[in-house]
């Protein structure tokens, strides 16, 4: 009989050593794939992804991460699968999970992929639900380690919305036992529950977790500056009153040098210039938003070999 599927729904689901263990496997994978040594560790699995929502760099480095592995990928766009026509969630999920071997779900509430998770057979990911967003933190950790070689004492300051990325940073942060001070406007603070679970966690981990209004007080001795879009996927009716509320919290030349000098500036992408991060910061130095993407595809594939490979 087969063992039940780990799902990875969200960075609270992982371990430190589990988050590690992905990790070595991770740098691994960059180290054989800048030798363009060739692994077919997920030879003959296939990879299913339903996306509610658009996506460039989840669906691309997972897709081409299956490639890489020795496996395959397919699509599943909204627009030509049955559930359009009324097939539940359960029905669908229950059906795919007799051809494929693992799924990646994007969707709006949290509880969708909850609900793929309980009804599926196979590892179910969330490549992003306006909750978490794991697999970016994830691979956001693994930059941060290869930028600044720990965590440990590493503070994170993430101004702006307080959406799913701030809330996968705040676990991720809280797991790992590093400092985060998230700036925010009030009524646009992160998750409550996740706060209070992070918070709880970070007893144990030696982590920080703070939530202020100021963002020059959060980016003070911050090692890592963090800012995400300020409309997300489906906040779309909200985006004049969201400009102007946050405003003040955009990541300029002026609040990076309120930082520590050698602080990485960081972004999931795709990123809105002018807005919650100013050009010259996105393209400038001290950036590392092409790696962070980057990284995506490595860790990544080291998610797909510890959810797949066994089944
Ligand atoms: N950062 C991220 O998840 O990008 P996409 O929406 O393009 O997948
Ligand atoms: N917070 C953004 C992240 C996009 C990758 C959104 O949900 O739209």
């Amino acid at each position: 009989m087969t063992a039940a599927p780990t799902h990875l729904l969200a960075v609270h689901d992982l371990t430190s050593d589990e988050i590690l263990s992905i990790f070595r496997e991770a740098a691994a994978l960059k180290a054989m794939r800048r030798r363009a040594l060739p692994t077919q560790r997920l030879s003959g699995k296939t990879l299913g992804l339903f996306f509610e929502k658009p996506s460039t760099r989840t669906r691309v480095s997972f897709e081409t991460g299956m490639n890489q592995l020795g496996g395959q990928s397919i699509f599943l766009s909204v627009a030509d699968i049955q559930m359009r026509r009324g097939e539940t969630v359960a029905d669908t999920a229950r059906v795919l999970s007799r051809y494929l071997d693992g799924l990646v779900i994007r969707a709006y509430e949290h509880h969708a992929v909850e609900e793929w998770a309980c009804n599926a057979t196979i590892p179910v990911i969330n490549g992003l639900t306006d909750l978490h967003h794991p697999c970016q933190v994830l691979s956001d950790l693994f930059t941060i380690r290869e930028k600044k070689r720990r965590w440990k004492g590493i503070k994170i300051a993430y101004v702006g919305d307080g959406n799913n990325v701030a809330n996968s940073l705040i676990e991720g942060a809280a797991i790992m036992g590093m400092a985060i001070s998230v700036a925010c406007p009030s009524g646009y603070e992160p998750d409550a529950s996740i706060v209070e679970w992070a918070r709880e966690k970070a007893e144990r981990t030696k982590a920080s977790i703070e939530i202020l209004r100021d963002p020059y007080v959060a980016v003070k001795g911050a090692d890592v500056l963090y800012t995400d879009v300020w409309t997300s996927m489906g906040q779309e009716k909200e985006q004049t009153r969201r400009l102007k509320v946050l405003a003040p919290y955009q990541l300029n030349e002026k609040l990076v040098a309120a930082a520590h000098p050698d602080a990485i500036v960081m972004h999931c992408l795709p990123a809105h210039r002018g807005q919650e991060i100013t050009t010259d910061v996105l393209d400038g130095t001290q950036s590392v938003v092409l790696d962070q993407a980057e990284n995506r595809l490595h860790v990544q594939k080291a998610i797909l070999i510890r959810l797949l490979r066994d089944r």
